[in-house]
Parts: C-alpha cells; sequence; structure tokens
C-alpha cells in the first residue's frame, strides 16, 4: 500500500508523541512495509485512511497498536554474552559484598522487549542460589511496549527464541515444554521478575533505587535531547553506589554528565556524584 506524506507525518507524530522517537524521512519506508499487514488485517484500505483514524484520536487502542508495531523489540537472551560474564564475575560479587547488610538486591532490565533479558538475569541468579539464600531480590522488566510486556508477562517463548542465546542446559532447567507453543519460564524464575509498561521519558518507577541497571539498544534511537532525559531518568533510579549498563555502541559519557565510566570495569556507568564523593575521600 502506498503511503501518502500526509499519513507518513500523522503516523510519524503519533509515534513521535508516545515514544520520544523521531521517525525521520528517510525511515518512512518502514512505515508501509510494517503496516501494510496491519492495515489489510484490521480492514482499513488506505494509509489516508488510518491517518484520519488517527488524527481524530478514534480508536486509542489502534493507536497503541500502531506504535507497538513500529517499534523495534529485536532482544534475545544473554544478548552479549560477555556483559552477562562480568556480571556474574564482578558485578553480582561487588553489590553481595556491598549489600550484605541488607541482603536486598533490585535490578531493573529497562527497556527490556519481551522480556529475554530479564529472565537472563533471573537464570543468573538462581543458579547462584547459595549465594542469594536469605536474600530479597527484585529484577523489574519494563517496555513502552504494551505487546512486548504482555509476552514478557506470559513467560512463554518459541522454540526460536529460545534457541537464540539459551544453552540447552538451562533451557532444560529452567523452562517447560508447552505443547506446540514453545517453552514457558518456571516458577522459580517467574517469582523473581516482574513486569511493567513503563516510558523511560516518564515518570521513574515506583519502588525505590536499583542497584543494577541494564538499558541496552534502547538510546541509539533517540535525539542527542532525549538520551539526555533518559539518562537524568535512569541516574534518578540507580542507587548512588549502583551500575548501569548500555548497549555496545551506546554511551553515557557526552549524553549526560550525570556518569562517568568505572575505571576498573568500562562497560559499567557509575554515579559521577559518587565517584567524585569516594575520590575525594
Ligand atoms: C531493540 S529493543 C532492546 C531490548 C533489550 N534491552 C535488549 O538489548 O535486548 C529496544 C526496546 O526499547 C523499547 N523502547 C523504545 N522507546 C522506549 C521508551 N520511550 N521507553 C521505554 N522503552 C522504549 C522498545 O519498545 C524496545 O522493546
Amino acid at each position: 500500500m502506498e503511503v501518502s506524506d500526509r499519513a507518513a507525518q500523522v503516523i510519524a507524530g503519533l509515534f513521535e508523541k508516545a515514544t520520544g522517537q523521531r521517525f525521520t524521512e528517510e525511515r518512512f519506508w518502514r512505515i508501509g512495509t510494517t503496516l501494510t499487514p496491519f492495515c489489510k488485517a484490521r480492514g482499513i484500505g488506505s494509509f489516508d485512511q488510518l491517518a484520519s483514524i488517527l488524527a481524530r484520536s478514534a480508536d486509542p487502542e489502534l493507536s497503541l497498536d500502531i506504535i507497538d508495531a513500529l517499534l523495534n523489540n529485536e532482544t534475545s537472551f544473554f544478548r552479549d554474552p560477555n556483559v552477562f560474564t562480568q556480571i556474574d564475575r564482578h558485578i553480582l560479587p561487588r553489590l553481595a559484598a556491598s549489600r550484605q547488610d541488607v541482603k536486598r538486591l533490585r535490578l531493573w532490565s529497562a527497556a527490556c522487549s519481551s522480556g529475554q533479558e530479564a529472565y537472563s538475569l533471573a537464570i543468573m541468579l538462581a543458579e547462584q542460589a547459595e549465594r542469594w539464600a536469605g536474600w530479597k531480590i527484585e529484577i523489574i522488566g519494563s517496555d513502552i511496549s504494551r505487546s512486548a510486556i504482555a509476552k514478557a508477562r506470559s513467560a512463554l517463548f518459541t522454540q526460536l527464541e529460545v534457541q537464540r542465546g539459551l544453552p540447552i542446559r538451562q533451557l532444560v532447567g529452567w523452562f517447560d515444554p508447552v505443547l506446540d507453543r514453545g517453552w514457558r519460564a518456571k516458577p522459580a524464575l517467574t517469582s523473581l521478575v516482574t513486569f511493567a509498561r513503563h516510558n523511560l521519558l516518564g515518570p521513574p518507577l515506583a519502588g525505590g533505587r536499583f542497584d543494577l541497571i541494564l538499558c541496552r539498544n534502547a538510546l541509539l534511537y533517540f535525539s542527542p535531547e532525549r538520551k539526555h532525559q533518559m539518562l537524568e531518568g535512569l541516574s534518578l533510579a540507580l542507587a548512588s553506589d549502583g551500575a548501569l549498563l548500555l548497549g555496545a555502541g551506546e554511551t553515557a559519557l557526552g549524553n549526560s554528565a550525570r556518569f562517568v565510566s568505572d575505571p576498573a570495569l568500562p562497560i559499567v556507568y557509575r554515579s559521577a556524584a559518587h565517584a567524585r564523593f569516594t575520590n575525594a575521600a
């Protein structure tokens, strides 16, 4: 189906208002390829018809579905394995020591898509049962996409999805087969993880600060101003001695003065204020 300039502007405007991501004209082609089957399935005969429904705000459900369809939800279990190795070898042992008195750990998988990253963290912690015995552990996964969060909450993944990054030992250990549908995470994992719909450009999540935040492969879609805004939000959500991890190719440096990279572990960003304080002490 042909996308007129006017229809593209309306759809891109809706998307930007909801997510903060700018749909530049070079990416307008994606509107056609992504939304043509979507419109056909709903009996919408043209993009002009779709644009006029959206412009009148006549169907809020449709608007949410369009936003979800245009978001890039690419993810996988243990994506960038080296990051999980570093969490396992360096970040978790350090947190186990520094939170020994409170025995409480809060981890946030921000922009978690359908939840594979949050479940990967849950697997790591569940496999260290001895270390964390008696601890209160919360892993929160959040994303702006309604459909991604619904899938994450279902804890159900297709064969193809589990084949991406999940070793067979962990698959059979932590997931139950569901006939013709795939694999569902066992209660030992789902009890560690909760999911919430959340806009990284909106108010913070409730419940206090996080010891570790993963916000990977989301920042790269935003303008410098929006990156700055997101990083400000993340800095307010991070415990003063907590760790922030971004995606490969994403950086906090130059986008926010709130973070510095950890000299001992360069993939980790730490609070600049806390680093100044500890350096001065
Ligand atoms: C490419 S996925 C990355 C998923 C996961 N973090 C990973 O690295 O595998 C980017 C995610 O960012 C989410 N996202 C985009 N804009 C957002 C916003 N304003 N607030 C929260 N999530 C957002 C998308 O819905 C999508 O699921």
